[in-house]
């Protein structure tokens, strides 16, 4: 596979563009003169989470939780509808404030953080654009220079098995090369943390294995996944480690083998059996 460490000459892009926020893609943006990709030798993790809750309205959702994610092989936040696992995941990427507790990027380049991390949906939200203007507007809100972006976006299309598919016009993909597209335009920004919310829920078996193989990749090349899945047997092949979360909560954490064969609570038993209700 193409994937490949970001080259050291990576780690200098300068951004450009100013202002915090979020893009299409649901990811911070770089603040004018950061940088733009994970420079070699940084990194953000480990990434914190003390205390958190999510309660609107005094209505708990989320929480207590205290973990700490490390680099490492990807981790898979396993559940029951309902259980907590994409509101943790967008409360981990900073798109939702915790109502109590903290979030906090612990690694030397923790100051980084907002753009060494990407997160992709169930249902990517593409522009009304080509494919590759698509992975390239993603590196310009990054403040990749224009000179560069080219480039960069055709080897994630690369990468992704899109780059025929460069000059089409990204609404008329199908589910499963738009949420390719949605993984080039996160894989260009070459992110220390990818974030991935049921990646493949919408596509059917071939389309999702493909996904499957560019996540896998993804995470051999250096990049840490934090992942959710309703698909036990992608689960399986893909998992480091499985958080099991219940009623906003993590009932347990454990090396992936470990769970699949013996997970030691009664909740993650009657989860794999397809057991588990609310
Ligand atoms: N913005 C919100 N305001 C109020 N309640 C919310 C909000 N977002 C989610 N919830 C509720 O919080 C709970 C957890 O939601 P979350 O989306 O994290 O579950 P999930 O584990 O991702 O479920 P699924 O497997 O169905 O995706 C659910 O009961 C949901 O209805
Ligand atoms: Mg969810």
């Amino acid at each position: 596979m193409p994937f490949e460490n970001p080259a050291p000459e990576n780690g200098g892009r300068d951004g450009g563009r100013d202002g915090a926020g979020e893009n299409e893609a649901g990811t911070p943006r770089a603040r004018n003169g950061a940088r733009a990709a994970h420079p070699p030798g940084g990194d953000i993790l480990p990434l914190r989470l003390e205390g958190v809750c999510y309660a609107p309205e005094g209505r708990t959702l989320v929480g207590e939780l205290t973990l700490e994610l490390r680099d490492g092989g990807p981790t898979v936040v396993l559940g029951a509808n309902g259980a907590g696992k994409s509101l943790t995941l967008r409360l981990c990427h900073g798109l939702l404030e915790p109502t109590a507790g903290t979030v906090r990027w612990m690694g030397p380049d923790a100051a980084r953080a907002r753009w060494a991390q990407a997160m992709v949906f169930q249902r990517p939200v593409l522009l009304r654009r080509s494919v590759l203007a698509n992975v390239v507007y993603g590196l310009a809100l990054r403040g990749v220079s224009r000179r560069e972006r080219p480039a960069l976006a055709m080897e994630a299309l690369r990468a992704t098995g899109l780059e025929a598919m460069a000059g089409r016009q990204a609404r008329v993909l199908s589910a499963g090369e738009a949420q390719r597209l949605s993984l080039a335009r996160a894989w260009a920004l070459r992110p220390r943390v990818l974030f991935l919310d049921e990646p493949t829920a919408n596509l059917d078996p071939a389309a999702s294995r493909a996904v499957e193989e560019i996540i896998a990749a993804i995470g051999a090349a250096g990049t840490k996944i934090v992942m959710t899945t309703h698909d036990l047997g992608q689960a399986r092949r893909l998992a480091h480690e499985v958080l099991f979360m219940h009623r906003g909560r993590v009932l347990e954490r454990s090396p992936a083998p470990q769970f699949f064969q013996q997970p030691n609570n009664e909740a993650a038993r009657a989860f794999l059996k397809g057991e588990l209700l609310w």
